[in-house]
């Protein structure tokens, strides 16, 4: 098994990435909505394992002060290898910034609390879909 992380945009199905997306499980994406999102990302990282695509993640960042992560999914069938933290690693190391944020999908804190994050006492969302938001157990 050889495992590539590429920050490239070029040359990336976005339909096959939102299929990685749909199997991971982290939703349904729209194609172009998700290569619009990932190219207006500072900060991307695609993995590939013998040339195929199998996970990426995304990241807005000030390069200085704080970086946000967004997106991180992997095929079900290369989760809990290790690529999910070689993913997180890359996108800090890449935005350069002091402080980093995300928020978890229910049930993936403690893969974040292994990697250092600690759950935040005041962070506040204002979804689109509020009530999808809700629903999913985003916010209360
Ligand atoms: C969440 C996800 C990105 C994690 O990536 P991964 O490659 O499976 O995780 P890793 O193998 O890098 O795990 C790193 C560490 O976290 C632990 N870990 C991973 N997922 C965990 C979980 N759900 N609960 C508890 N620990 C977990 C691993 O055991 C490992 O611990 P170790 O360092 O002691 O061995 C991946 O499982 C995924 O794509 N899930 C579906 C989509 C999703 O929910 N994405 C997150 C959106 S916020």
């Amino acid at each position: 098994m050889k495992l590539q992380l590429s920050p490239q945009l070029d040359g990336i199905d976005w339909h096959w990435l939102a299929n990685v997306f749909e199997r991971a499980p982290l939703g349904s994406r729209d194609p172009a909505l998700l290569e619009t999102s990932f190219r207006n990302s500072q900060v991307c990282c695609f993995a590939r394992v013998d040339g195929v695509l199998i996970g990426a993640g995304r990241a807005l960042t000030d390069r200085v002060l704080w970086t946000v992560i967004y997106d991180l999914a992997l095929l079900p069938e290369h989760q809990g290898k290790g690529l999910g933290k070689a993913i997180m690693d890359s996108l800090a190391q890449q935005a350069g910034a002091a402080n980093v944020m995300l928020y978890a999908a229910p049930g993936k804190q403690p893969f974040y609390a292994k990697l250092g994050f600690r759950p935040m006492k005041t962070a506040m969302a204002k979804f689109a879909n509020a009530e999808g938001a809700q629903t999913r157990g985003m916010i209360e």
